[in-house]
């Protein structure tokens, strides 16, 4: 495994498609889940420069904090609760260009201005959501979704 990560590239696509090697050849020797999530969230935290970068796994009713890169966060949200747990109720991505305006948002900080979570699939249920925070409006788009949704396919 690489010990240093040297992501390159003019667009946000052409990072992403330096990354997604480096994701795959870090993960894919590790069976431990937790392990390669915490690797996941520090490489694309690191090559981005996110505010917020981590999971929240599924426990029971609840998303629960899992590994993050970035500043101290919520613990728990509830199924259907803010974008995360609305993620995980939908099944489904969510793009988010202006946080003030999703209703229910929870602020875990005041700086968070945009956010993207998408859902974390093993078969048919969802067992984790990968979130993240930019400190700027707008950051997130199709390009985003589609390259973080087939990151966490790899876990
Ligand atoms: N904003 C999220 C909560 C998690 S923090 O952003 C890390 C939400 O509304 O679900």
């Amino acid at each position: 495994m690489a010990e240093q990560l040297i992501i390159q590239g003019e667009t946000k696509q052409e990072r992403y498609e330096a990354l997604l090697p480096q994701i795959k050849a870090v993960i894919e020797d590790e069976g431990d889940l937790i392990a390669n999530m915490a690797n996941v969230a520090a490489m694309l935290h690191e090559t981005f420069g996110f505010w917020w970068t981590g999971f929240y796994r599924v426990v029971g009713e609840e998303l629960v904090l899992g590994p993050f890169q970035g500043p101290m966060a919520c613990t728990r949200i509830k199924k259907g609760r803010g974008v995360c747990g609305t993620a995980w109720q939908q099944e489904e991505t969510q793009v988010v260009p202006d946080v003030d305006k999703f209703p229910g948002h929870i602020a875990c900080s005041s700086l968070s201005k945009s956010e993207i979570v998408v859902p974390v699939r093993q078969g048919e249920d969802i067992i984790a959501v990968l979130d993240i925070d930019s400190a700027e409006l707008n950051t997130f788009d199709h390009t985003d979704r589609h390259f973080l949704e087939e990151i966490v396919s790899m876990l």
